[in-house]
């Protein structure tokens, strides 16, 4: 079996090297500019690396409305969320579909280019509810949605200059890396995992579920932007760190950071999820309860459910759904409703909030809930951040 296709058949390259790179950055010097902010750089930077393929720049206005309407591009390819270039009307007005703009961060780096196809205004609201499945402002993915310019610049990209992360420089793989590295392991099926918080217990138990039918684990944490209450992922890291170490076969897993920020749009970002690890070599990806939910905005299997309505052939990577997990003090060991039969009372639940107040306190939830090491790390890592 050879390695899985990227989704639309190739893996987009948009990162300009060498002469073209010296010429394109000395022309956009001279060009006018948009200021991006650092989630655009990142949706910038995995357009280039090919992350989001078949994505070659921000969504014109047929790709956007054809997502946002009915979950595909506009040649029919399941694509589930908008990548979009946000830029203030005024601003917008200074240009023209057929120009070029250099797009600038917020520290002066010109980050790329991007050749305008298309310049249009949005309903934003709408975009909340067929996307979000909500407009409530309360939503995080929703509010930062709404923060954001309803005029929107798309066309295809070029990137100049590279996002530097600060830390964890060594996880940082770009698909075509991850592809070589699990083509040269002789791995050909491979499990991705998207995580935004530590790896307790019941993400472990899938984990561990899922590597007993396939050749490998492709840890793949989210580290870009996250609400604030999340975990941040240098915490996370390191606990990530200690948990391969001491509870994973090092030759049958492979850490790499997905340098995205999280959107919490439930079914349609956990479509999205797998979309991406398929572009990173990936060729099946777990999804448990909730996936990328936020609050009570989507049902425990929702995600799963959307998942399913897309054919195999379309969506090109394997899901292996899970139930939600627990450690049964009966039965000794994790399971779900689907392995165990006891009732509820002797299951070790605990919500986020129990666990984080545990944390906070300096006192480890059971071994069962999470382990030890990793409890350690995260209540260290509670005491660093700042209080407020
Ligand atoms: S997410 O926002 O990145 O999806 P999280 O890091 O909590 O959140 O979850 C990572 C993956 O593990 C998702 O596929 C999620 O559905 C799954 N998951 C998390 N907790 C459980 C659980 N207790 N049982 C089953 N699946 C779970």
């Amino acid at each position: 079996m050879s390695q899985i296709l990227p989704h639309g058949g190739v893996l987009v390259n948009r990162i300009a090297v060498g002469e073209q790179r010296e010429a394109l950055l000395a022309e956009a010097k001279a060009l006018k500019s948009i200021t991006i902010n650092t989630w655009t750089i990142s949706d910038l930077d995995l357009i280039g690396v090919g992350a989001f393929s078949p994505l070659t720049g921000f969504m014109n206005e047929a790709d956007y409305r054809s997502v946002v309407e009915s979950m595909r591009l506009a040649n029919g390819t399941v694509w589930s969320i908008p990548i979009t270039l946000a830029v203030e009307e005024k601003k917008a007005a200074e240009f023209a579909a057929g120009e070029r703009a250099a797009l600038v961060g917020e520290d002066g780096v010109i980050y790329g280019v991007i050749d305008i196809e298309s310049i249009y205004s949005v309903d934003q609201k709408l975009e909340a509810v067929n996307v979000f499945k909500t407009d409530d402002l309360e939503h995080p993915g929703v509010q930062k949605l709404l923060e954001r310019s309803s005029t929107y610049v798309g066309g295809a990209i070029t990137v100049l200059n590279r996002p530097q992360p600060e830390k964890f420089k060594e996880f940082y793989f770009d698909p075509s890396e991850t592809r070589r590295i699990f083509a040269e392991k002789g791995w050909k099926t491979i499990v991705g995992f998207q995580t935004r918080n530590p790896v307790h217990r019941a993400h472990e138990y899938i984990q561990k579920t899922a590597m007993e039918i396939v050749d490998a684990l492709f840890l793949n944490p989210l580290v870009g932007e996250t609400k604030s209450d999340d975990v941040p992922a240098n915490v996370r890291m390191k606990s990530y760190l200690a948990l391969l170490e001491n509870y994973y076969p090092k030759d049958r897993v492979f850490l790499g950071v997905f340098p995205a920020a999280m959107r919490y749009a439930g079914p349609r970002e956990a479509i999205f999820h797998a979309i991406v690890r398929k572009n990173y070599g990936c060729s099946h990806f777990i999804v448990g309860r909730d996936h990328a939910g936020v609050g009570d905005y989507y049902g425990t299997y929702e995600a799963q459910d959307l998942l399913k309505s897309i054919s195999a052939e379309d969506l090109g990577i394997t899901p292996l759904y899970f139930e939600h997990s627990f450690y049964c003090k009966q039965c000794g060991n994790m399971a779900t409703s689907k392995t165990c039969p006891h009732d509820k009372e002797h299951h070790l639940t605990l919500s986020g909030t129990k666990v984080r107040a545990l944390l906070r306190d300096g006192v480890c939830p059971p071994p069962e809930f999470s382990r030890p090491e990793v409890a350690k790390i995260l209540i260290e890592g509670m005491s660093e951040q700042p209080v407020g």
